[in-house]
């Protein structure tokens, strides 16, 4: 196949773009704050080739690397293909090698055995060093200077796992990052490392564990005291695989669990705790300990928010009726047989972000995406087939929420957030915003729009954006960003 199927997940803001390109000096309207110096990395989806496959979906797309280098009002924009086994295998062939999403069995047999994972997902920044990453496989070094692919990382060959989440965990205040990889032991395998780095990016533990079936963990959280691992029942399984099928299938009727333990514990303390039948989350907002309490916030759905992960369960619900609430989740730890006690603090929604430095604290608020039914139908694209058309501030102690739409028919990506200089300031967010070209949401053709970077007051979000970064051309949808500051730039271990 050398076209794009006309699917949800090559049209609207999944339109694939497929361009590496640097654009000098965008367009600047208002003023970008002088704390926002530095680097927006954002990781993003886009085919290098037209997919083998028909079915073929948006997370299974070739990572590139997109940044925003905020300096004044000067800002330049450069995005470049992350350079996998996979990328440079295709990329000789001049065609798509590896078939449906995370399915070896489907691959064209001259790749056997290749490397298949894309670095699509999450740009992560520790210890001076920059990774794109994506679940199935380990991250990968990018020079932040020059986007260049350095190769996987292995933490100088110490670590054993040959997978690396998304979403690491790092805590500001001891600069360690908390990690996991699932799959460890190969394909469907149940085995789970839980690893370390400290300040510098030394990796100084690493153990497995066994989680109850294999489930897709995408997010984990820490606390202060604990490392807490999250599993909803969404699985894969080898003889679906071998079968040419989809690797996740969700299963409504199973048990979710978390399995807790001591950060800097044994695996052999983990505790495992039975929660609700058939529930989801993608993503946790962020956790913290209270005494014997823990106390976990999640962006919980009562089914898998990925329609593709559904069917493969056989479940049958449109997009439109997955219900969800941004939710907490408290356990007991003192009790010999602790229960999971869930409260409502917010409106449905995901991607949240919070500020760094209350990585596994008490917070007094986090940020988030959702869906406002008075915004109009949301531009198609996106992971999930919709895109948010909302941002959201919540305090999540008293549940009270203030809310940015953006224009009808616009796309909202997920924030990062640059901390203020000064006390008593929340700082600020720095959004991707993509705006169709036509305003009337009768008129708008999908995929026709122009991206641009909005900067938010964080405190104030209702405000609207203090600057705009126009990029005047159509950017596909990223899936998650960092914001690394001029100075943690200036100090990298790659010079550029
Ligand atoms: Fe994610």
């Amino acid at each position: 196949m050398t076209a794009f199927p006309n699917t949800i997940h090559f049209i609207g803001s999944n339109k694939p773009r497929r361009m590496e390109i640097s654009v000098r000096d965008l367009e600047v309207e208002g003023e970008i704050p002088a704390e926002v110096d530095g680097a927006f990395f954002r990781a993003v989806p886009d085919n290098a080739h037209a997919p083998m496959y028909e079915d073929d979906i948006a997370l299974n797309a070739d990572g590139m690397i997109a940044r925003f280098d905020i300096r004044g009002d000067a800002v330049d924009f450069d995005i470049r293909y992350v350079e996998t086994d996979r990328y440079k295998a295709e990329k000789a062939a001049r065609r798509a090698l590896f078939g449906r999403y995370r399915n070896p069995f489907t691959d064209d047999p001259s790749v056997a055995g290749v490397d298949r994972t894309v670095a699509n997902t999450t740009p992560v920044w520790h210890a001076g060093r920059l990774f794109m990453t994506k679940e199935d496989g380990l991250g990968h070094e990018i020079d932040p200077h020059t986007l260049e692919t350095v190769g996987k990382w292995t933490f100088g060959g110490a670590l054993r796992s040959p997978t690396f989440t998304a979403h690491p965990r790092i805590d500001e205040e001891t600069g360690e990052m908390f990690f996991f990889g699932y799959e460890a032991g190969g394909l469907c395998s149940t085995d789970v490392a839980y690893g370390i780095a400290d300040r510098d990016g030394n990796l100084v533990s690493e153990q497995w564990f066994s989680q109850p079936y294999c489930s897709t963990i995408h997010d984990f959280l820490i606390t202060e005291k604990y490392a807490i691992f999250p599993i909803f029942p969404t699985l894969a399984e080898i003889g679906r695989l071998q079968a040419g099928g989809a690797h996740w299938a969700h299963r409504q009727d199973l048990e979710s669990w978390l399995g807790i333990m001591p950060r800097y514990g044994k695996v052999e303390e983990m505790r495992w705790i039975k929660g609700p039948i058939g529930v989801s989350a993608f993503h946790e907002v962020n956790a913290f300990d209270e005494g014997d309490l823990v106390h976990l916030d999640l962006c919980l759905t009562d089914t898998n928010a990925f329609q593709f992960m559904r069917e493969a369960g056989g479940i049958d619900i449109p997009q439109q009726d997955v219900r969800g609430e941004l939710t907490r989740w408290t356990v007991d730890l003192g009790k010999p047989d602790p229960q999971i006690e869930t409260h409502r603090l917010g409106p449905p929604g995901d991607l949240p972000r919070i500020a760094d430095t209350d990585q596994g604290r008490p917070y007094s608020h986090a940020w988030y995406l959702g869906m406002n039914p008075q915004g109009g139908p949301p531009m198609p694209g996106g992971p999930v087939g919709a895109n948010f058309n909302s941002l959201m501030r919540i305090e999540p102690g008293n549940g009270h929420v203030e809310l940015l739409g953006v224009p009808p028919g616009a796309a909202i990506s997920e924030p990062v957030h640059v901390p203020a200089a000064r006390d008593g300031h929340e700082g600020w967010l720095l959004s991707v915003v993509d705006i169709p070209a036509n305003p009337d949401p009768a008129a708008q053709i999908p995929g026709d729009y122009l991206s641009e970077l909005w900067v938010i007051d964080a405190g104030n979000v209702q405000a609207g954006p203090v600057a705009r970064v126009k990029t005047g051309i159509a950017l596909r949808s990223q899936v998650h960003g960092t914001w690394v500051s001029r100075e943690e730039m200036a100090n990298s271990v790659r010079k550029g």
